[in-house]
C-alpha cells in the first residue's frame, strides 16, 4: 500500500537503490505505520526536494499533518494543504525547536536530508526530545554514512553545491563511519542497561528505525 502510493508520487524510497531482499523502504515502514494510518499524526521529514515523499505521507496518513524541512528555499513551493515546509538546515537547533514546539511534537520523524553524519546526529539530538511517546525516528540511507565527503572531487557538482555550502557553515566533510557507529553503540549500551528512552533500534538494510518508549 505505502509502496504503491510512494511509486505514484515518485519518491525514490521505493526504487531499486532503496530496496533489498525484494522489499523497499516503504515495505519496511508499512510494518510500523500500517496500524496507525488513520490517526491524526504529526509527521516530519528532513529533506523535501520536490516534495514527493511529503505528498506520499499525506495520502497514506489521511488525518496527518505533514511537516518538511529543507535547506533549499525552492522546496517551499511544495507546500499545500496539510503539508507545511520550513526552510532550515537540519542542525538549526533554534529553528527546529520552534517548529517542533509549534507543531506540538512529532509522532514520526524521517531523516532523508544531507546524510552527513555530524548533521544526522545533530538532528536526532535536537528532535528526539520532541518525539512523542511511542513515536518513531527513522534514519535513512545509512550507506552514505561510510562516505568521506572530503574526498568527493567535484564538490560543486555534488548535490548542486550542497557540500560546499555545508563546508562554509563549518560542517566537517571529512568523516568516517565511526561517528555513526559510535552513535548507535551508545544507544545500544543504553538499551542493554535498561537506560534511556529508546524502546528499540531496528536495523534494516540502509535504515535504522527507533521507537521512543512510553516510559523509562
Ligand atoms: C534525497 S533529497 C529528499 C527527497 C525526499 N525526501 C523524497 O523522498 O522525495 C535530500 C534533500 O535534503 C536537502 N538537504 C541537504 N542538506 C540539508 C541540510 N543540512 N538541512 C536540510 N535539508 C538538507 C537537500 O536540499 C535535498 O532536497
Amino acid at each position: 500500500m505505502l509502496h504503491e502510493i510512494g511509486k505514484k508520487h515518485g519518491t525514490n524510497k521505493c526504487g531499486p537503490l532503496h530496496s533489498f531482499h525484494g522489499e523497499s523502504y516503504l515495505h519496511v515502514y508499512e510494518r510500523y505505520f500500517g496500524s496507525i494510518r488513520q490517526e491524526p499524526l504529526n509527521i516530519l521529514e528532513l529533506g523535501v526536494d520536490k516534495g514527493a515523499s511529503l505528498r506520499m505521507w499525506k495520502e497514506y496518513f489521511p488525518r496527518a499533518q505533514v511537516f518538511g524541512v529543507d535547506i533549499n528555499p525552492v522546496s517551499k513551493a511544495h507546500e499545500e494543504e496539510r503539508i507545511r515546509i520550513s526552510i532550515l538546515s537540519q542542525d538549526d537547533k533554534a529553528g527546529l525547536e520552534e517548529l517542533a514546539s509549534s507543531a506540538g511534537g512529532f509522532d514520526i520523524v524521517v531523516d532523508d536530508a544531507s546524510h552527513i553524519n555530524q548533521l544526522t546526529i545533530a538532528s536526532f539530538q535536537i528532535l528526539f526530545p520532541f518525539l512523542k511517546q511511542g513515536g518513531y525516528y527513522v534514519i535513512e540511507d545509512l550507506f552514505m554514512s561510510y562516505v568521506d565527503y572530503s574526498r568527493v572531487e567535484d564538490k560543486q557538482e555534488f548535490w548542486d553545491g550542497l557540500l560546499l555550502r555545508m563546508q562554509e557553515r563549518g560542517v566537517e566533510l571529512k568523516q568516517s563511519r565511526t561517528s555513526m557507529t559510535d552513535f548507535f553503540a551508545a544507544k545500544l549500551a543504553d538499551l542493554d542497561s535498561r537506560r534511556g528512552q529508546i524502546r528499540f533500534i531496528h536495523f534494516w538494510s540502509m535504515l535504522a528505525v527507533m521507537q521512543k518508549g512510553s516510559s523509562t
